[in-house]
């Protein structure tokens, strides 16, 4: 979030009301009050609260927060704990299906697959869940929260000791994840008494909790809508999810008191995740309802999300899980795309018409060789794959420049599979689920059936363009090889 524009830190405490802090209370934060706290209170404070423990623990603890923080940063470095313990989970590995959030009635008449052809089931089509990373986190979440690991707390400085602690601790994470927050202005804000906060809380191994992140907001009842402040998880356990289910929570906490939609000034940096959670630049709230109430930022953006009371927004997967079904259904009425066709061995037949495609003629499309029909084996694929002489003719040009590729200088990775063990290049055939190399090009191109028409031919070498740079990314030397070797059969096709 942007720096206050106009409001002076005087005008902050006016603003932000009654930080209610009572002489005596046992709260220690060099922002919050003087008094001891408990050993196993601090616990409770958020991971990233040794700046804050500064004074309680006093100098002699200095080299000791030190070095934790250092343990903390390598660990950052070195990816999240929770990030490397992903790695070797064995469920993240596990197929699994989810249920829809709702029952999908089935399509009323859906097309019958002609004798011989069969219908594929809806959970067929979708095939599994556990491929989408959305629903893996999802399921993360869910089940953490369900064994009690992670616990959301609406938390509101109301008094009460264990509040203080959290409140605190979420200061804390605040402060260290938004630098550019002045520590005084975070501190008022989460005290303040007209804000309330969704806390993320993560129970450790031996029973403690630990805060490791939270959204504080203002809710403003009248107008209905909330003003999220500050929002944040704390860096070893960011891009996990956590932020994505908290900023759910808040929802669902804005909905359960009356809210319908959620503001905040976001900077430049927070823009694309609230444009990931919903928030959009475009207010649709009347301006004479927020403006004037919300914080007045520089540089910043103000965005909504507007609260839909029938999404639940904590189980969206199994909404869209029961949208995707309901889609399927209502398709299977009006396309033939749910209806499969046995298999055939083009090798054994050498080559077959397009006509004589199981499901070619069901499409409805008429006039498939004419000017009707522009698939890729149309047109001259037709001319060519009955008149012998042109087939021949194509073969014959595509094998010159076929070895012309192969002898260029940057074909050397493209002339045989990639042998993902020798390479070292484990995922490849994980991440590229196409693959296609010259050897391979050759072998089709033996077969003398197979590349009717000079397209197919080049669609080939562009999918191992494509594949190259899919795998290794741009600027890769790989992909440079690619690269140059596509301009140079551009040239000669
Ligand atoms: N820029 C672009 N995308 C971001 C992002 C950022 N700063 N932070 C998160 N995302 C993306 C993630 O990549 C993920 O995308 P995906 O769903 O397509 O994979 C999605 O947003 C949600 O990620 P998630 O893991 O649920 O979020 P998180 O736990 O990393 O928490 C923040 C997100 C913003 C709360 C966290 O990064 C943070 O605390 N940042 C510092 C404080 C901050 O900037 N707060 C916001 C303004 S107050």
């Amino acid at each position: 979030m942007g720096k206050r524009k106009t409001r002076s830190d005087d005008e902050v405490d006016e603003y932000s009301g009654d930080v209610g802090i009572d002489e005596g209370m046992e709260v220690k934060d060099e922002d919050a009050g003087n008094g001891e706290m408990k050993k196993e209170e601090m616990l409770l404070v958020g991971k990233e609260e040794e700046d804050g423990k500064e004074d309680v623990l006093g100098k002699a603890s200095e080299s000791k927060q030190k070095r934790e923080r250092t343990d903390d940063d390598e660990k950052d470095e070195s990816g999240s704990v929770e990030a490397g313990a992903e790695q070797t989970d064995p469920a993240a590995d596990e197929v699994f299906r989810i249920e829809p959030i709702c029952k999908v009635p089935p399509a009323r008449e859906p097309r019958i697959p002609p004798p011989g052809a069969w219908a594929q089931s809806t959970d067929d089509i979708l095939g599994p869940d556990s491929q989408h990373n959305y629903v893996q986190r999802w399921r993360k979440m869910s089940d953490a929260e369900k064994n009690g690991t992670v616990i959301f707390k609406v938390v509101r400085n109301d008094n009460k000791r264990e509040s203080m602690v959290y409140l605190l601790g979420l200061k804390n994470v605040f402060v260290k994840q938004l630098p550019n927050m002045p520590k005084p202005y975070v501190t008022r804000l989460v005290m303040d008494r007209k804000h309330e906060s969704v806390a993320l809380l993560n129970r450790g191994p031996s029973g403690e909790l630990q805060v490791m992140g939270g959204c504080c907001y203002r809710p403003f009842p009248q107008q209905k809508f909330g003003e999220i402040a500050f929002l944040a998880i704390s860096h070893v356990q960011q891009v996990q999810g956590y932020g994505t289910r908290l900023m759910a929570q808040t929802k669902e906490r804005s909905k359960a008191i009356g809210l319908t939609h959620l503001l905040t000034c976001a900077d430049n940096a927070a823009v694309p995740y609230f444009k990931k959670q919903g928030f959009s630049k475009k207010i649709t709230l009347p301006m004479e309802a927020w403006q004037g109430y919300i914080k007045d930022y520089e540089g910043v953006t103000l965005m909504e999300c507007k609260l839909h009371p029938k999404i639940d927004y904590l189980n969206v997967p199994l909404l869209l899980k029961a949208q995707k079904m309901a889609l399927i259904e209502k398709l299977r009425e009006v396309s033939n795309c749910h209806i499969v066709f046995p298999g055939i061995d083009v090798k054994a037949k050498g080559g077959i018409d397009i006509e004589d495609i199981p499901g070619i003629k069901e499409i409805g499309l008429k006039n498939i060789r004419g000017h009707g029909f522009q698939g890729s084996r149309s047109g001259a694929a037709s001319v060519a794959a009955r008149d012998p002489a042109a087939r021949q003719a194509l073969q014959k040009l595509l094998q010159s420049i076929l070895t012309q590729i192969k002898n260029h200088n940057s074909a050397w990775p493209f002339l045989q599979p990639v042998n993902a063990a020798e390479t070292g290049a484990v995922d490849y055939y994980d991440v590229i689920k196409n693959p296609i190399d010259l050897q391979t090009i050759q072998e089709r191109l033996d077969l003398g059936w197979y590349y009717i028409t000079k397209e197919i031919f080049v669609a080939d070498l562009k999918r191992m363009v494509a594949n190259c740079i899919q795998y290794n990314g741009k600027g890769h030397y790989i992909t440079d090889l690619a690269l140059s070797l596509e301009k140079f059969f551009m040239q000669k096709l």
